[in-house]
């Protein structure tokens, strides 16, 4: 893995801005892409660019299960707000979270496997995890329906007005499609992502912190700031 520790979050997010560019370069046409605080400068940072991303297809990593596009609370809404509206892309993809399981499962692994990822973009759980691929989670698996645990709705609670709006279901893709892609991108702010951040990099490769397989891989770039990347040796 390739670790570049950044004074702060927008000065890492334009480091991952200038590697995007230069996979483009290099011919990279689908992108793998994340929601959350994390890549929110990144987006912000893409938007306010001259760079031309109508080429690009893109294919998220998750979904809340019971939401639709519409909710304010979606990711397809996060994506539109963040970054969809304001930069034309080729094709967009996000799961449904009002899909039948077995069904959008089989929908969204077949969008993968059409559009095999040149570059993923992730960010970190505090508990290790990716997309939403909590701790235990197989290192073989696809996309399908996941149970967000107790940790991940707590962290979310923020988005939300009322707790019981947290929704307790997600579609992810699964690791075994976050591994296919060809190049990561892993970024993480934050005093309170110090610890998966080192146990991802430097911890046993355990299905306990899904994001260690990522030392399995062979292009990797991790991105934090100094707080995140604070208990790296
Ligand atoms: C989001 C996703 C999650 C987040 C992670 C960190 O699409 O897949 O794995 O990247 O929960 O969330 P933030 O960035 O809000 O700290």
């Amino acid at each position: 893995m390739n670790v570049f520790v950044m004074k702060n979050k927008r000065e890492a997010s334009q480091k991952a801005f200038e590697l995007m560019k230069q996979e483009m370069e290099n011919g990279a046409d689908v992108f793998g892409l994340a929601t959350g605080s994390t890549p929110e400068d990144l987006y912000e940072i893409m938007t306010a660019s001259d760079t031309d991303f109508s080429g690009i297809t893109s294919v998220n990593l998750d979904e809340y299960v019971g939401l639709s596009p519409e909710d304010p609370q979606s990711y397809h809404y996060f994506m539109e707000k963040h970054l969809f509206s304001k930069k034309p892309f080729k094709e967009t993809y996000v799961p449904n979270g009002l899909a039948e399981e077995t069904e959008e499962s089989a929908r969204y692994n077949k969008i993968i496997a059409d559009n095999p990822i040149d570059l993923q973009i992730l960010g970190i759980g505090t508990n290790g995890h990716i997309g939403f691929n909590e701790p235990g989670a197989s290192f073989d698996s696809e996309t399908r329906k996941v149970a967000l645990v107790e940790s991940t709705i707590e962290s979310n609670k923020v988005y939300f007005e009322h707790e019981e709006d947290v929704p307790r279901y997600a579609y992810s893709m699964g690791i075994k499609s976050i591994m296919a892609s060809k190049k990561i991108i892993l970024m993480a702010f934050g005093e309170h992502k110090a610890e998966a951040i080192k146990n991802m990099i430097e911890g046993p490769i355990t299905e306990d912190v899904p994001a260690s397989i990522l030392q399995r891989h062979p292009n990797v770039t991790v991105i934090v700031d100094e707080e995140a990347g604070s208990l790296l040796k």
